[in-house]
């Protein structure tokens, strides 16, 4: 695991990076979804991270049992990720799957995903690249489909993005959906 602890450090991918297709799972948790994708795609480079390490850890060992090594966790914040950290449209496919949805309204400021962020992604996701989020929480997912809307400049939607995917649920999903919660996912290409 990589701890990125400086935000102006910019994350060296590994030597082996050169043409491979990237995955990333940002807040990631505990990575069910992360290692899944790692195991499907032996051939691409999959990256994810979270703050919290204890996460972390239980990805690794995931990780471990699954037998896969083409996935590289990060501990870092996302937003530094995005505006700084990460290496200039090298993301084929990035991942923010149940961010935490603030739901008080004194809370909102704190969300992750704005219009703000909606136009630091196009820095690391390639042209072309798939952005896919999901989340429990309805108004949030409302948001975004405004937010996405206002930016046709930058985005459009890609229903078919996760397609190969669509049977893998995260850790969060799955206990949304047990207590009778749809998840939301969308998809959007970035022009
Ligand atoms: C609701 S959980 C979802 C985890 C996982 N994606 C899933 O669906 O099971 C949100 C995750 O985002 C992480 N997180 C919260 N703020 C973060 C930040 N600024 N940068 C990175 N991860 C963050 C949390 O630690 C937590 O593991």
């Amino acid at each position: 695991m990589e701890i990125l602890t400086n935000t102006w450090q910019i994350l060296p991918f590994p030597e082996n990076a050169a043409g491979k297709r990237v995955e990333f799972d940002m807040g990631c948790g505990k990575g069910r979804f992360t290692v899944e994708l790692a195991r499907r795609y032996p051939d691409s480079l999959v990256f994810c991270n979270d703050i919290i390490i204890e996460r972390l850890r239980i990805v690794e060992r995931r990780a471990a049992r699954a037998g896969v090594t083409n996935l590289h966790a990060l501990r870092a914040a996302s937003l530094a990720l995005v505006s700084y950290q990460l290496p200039v449209q090298r993301i084929d496919r990035l991942h923010l799957l149940c961010p935490d949805p603030f739901p008080k309204k004194k809370q909102t400021p704190r969300r992750l995903v704005c219009t703000d962020f909606l136009c630091r992604v196009p820095r690391v996701l390639k042209k072309g690249g798939i952005f896919h989020l999901s989340t429990d929480y309805t108004p949030y997912y409302e948001d975004w489909l405004r937010m996405f809307s206002q930016l046709p400049d930058l985005y459009e939607l890609a229903p078919n993005g996760i397609d190969d995917m669509a049977d893998v649920k995260t850790d969060f999903e799955i206990k949304w959906n047990e207590m009778g919660q749809e998840v939301h996912h969308v998809c959007y290409r970035l022009k």
